[in-house]
């Protein structure tokens, strides 16, 4: 038995969800149980091949189980122009050896709940499909979660993917709803404190230079998205699922946390997607969502850093 906190992370690598993944797999305080897998980034074909290899190049054996190949309503655009056509860089690794599991993320994500009910973490790194669906199937599923973090959002409706809205949220709006009406209390990392929370390129290719199996993988596959954010968003890197995976790991690391009412814009011409913050509180509904506002950023990059330095388990 052992007394790790189990980590199940909800994903759509991506080259910032693999970095986040380095950094789940690199934490003796977490047991990562399982890699539930969404399209987001790229397609479900590639975003499972890129959680398998990455598994497979970290030397870790966790479970990988393939969800759901589109948004539950409306289709929606990848990110690929971001990540590459194969959302990890497009460097032609040669695939994993490994399988992913015959089930499914969303039967997997209700079974982990129970093996590990009222300690589960649950960290939701792409779109919500899988978790959305899962509640569709349970809806007593936040019952046995400890904690749901997420990576989404822009608080201030200064989106990334529209001028409203932010990627996650914006490419599965009804899955968002579903999850953000569903949970009482969700940790959440938004686009708006990831831009804060940037990295500039020069330390990000001095701890490329590490030189582990993981930290080399990486260099090859972050090289494309790397050139891309130096080209449009200029010095600072912003790696949005390793800010929300330093929040999951080390929530002491949080400096400003602000909880507030949040709903999920549906409609709209310009602001589908979007994530309505009631900062006023003038709705009067509960504030069931935990902002980052800051994080501790030496704390952050140390994080980082170790994950891309670590050698293979
Ligand atoms: C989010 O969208 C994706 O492109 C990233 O992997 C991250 O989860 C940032 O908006
Ligand atoms: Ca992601």
């Amino acid at each position: 038995m052992t007394d790790r906190i189990p980590l199940l992370i909800d994903t759509d690598p991506g080259v910032d969800d693999a970095l986040a993944l380095l950094m789940a797999f690199n934490d003796t305080r977490h047991e990562v149980v399982g890699l539930t897998i969404a399209a987001g980034n790229v397609g479900l074909k590639h975003t499972v091949a890129n959680a398998l290899k990455l598994c497979e190049v970290a030397g870790v054996d966790v479970p990988v189980f393939a969800g759901t190949a589109a948004p539950l309503l409306h289709p929606s655009p990848d990110a690929g122009y971001v990540h590459g056509q194969d959302g990890f860089g497009d460097v032609g690794y040669e695939p994993a050896k490994r399988q992913v599991e015959a089930e499914h993320a969303a039967l997997a994500i209700l079974r982990l709940s129970h093996e590990h009910a009222g300690k589960l973490l649950l960290v939701a790194l792409g779109p919500l499909t899988n978790v959305a669906l899962a509640l569709k199937l349970d809806p007593t599923l936040p019952q046995r979660i400890a904690r749901l973090v997420v990576m989404g959002g822009a608080v201030t409706c200064q989106g990334n993917i529209t001028p409203a809205a932010e990627f996650n949220i914006y490419f599965d709006p009804e899955a968002a709803h579903i999850v953000f009406e569903a949970f009482e209390r969700i940790d959440l990392a938004d686009w708006e404190a990831v831009v804060a929370h940037g990295l500039h390129h020069d330390r990000v290719v001095e701890w490329l230079k590490a030189g582990s199996t993981r930290g080399q993988f990486y260099e090859r596959i972050s090289e494309k998205t790397r050139l891309w954010s130096i080209d449009r968003r200029g010095d600072h890197w912003h790696a949005a699922d390793a800010l929300a995976m330093a929040f999951a790991l080390e929530p002491d690391g949080a400096l400003d946390v602000q909880a507030r009412p949040l709903s999920i814009e549906l409609e709209g011409t310009h602001s589908r997607g979007a994530t309505i913050v009631d900062w006023r509180r003038q709705e009067g509904r509960e504030d069931r969502v935990a902002i980052l506002m800051q994080y501790d950023q030496k704390r952050f990059e140390r994080l980082i850093r170790d994950a891309l330095a670590a050698s293979p388990a």
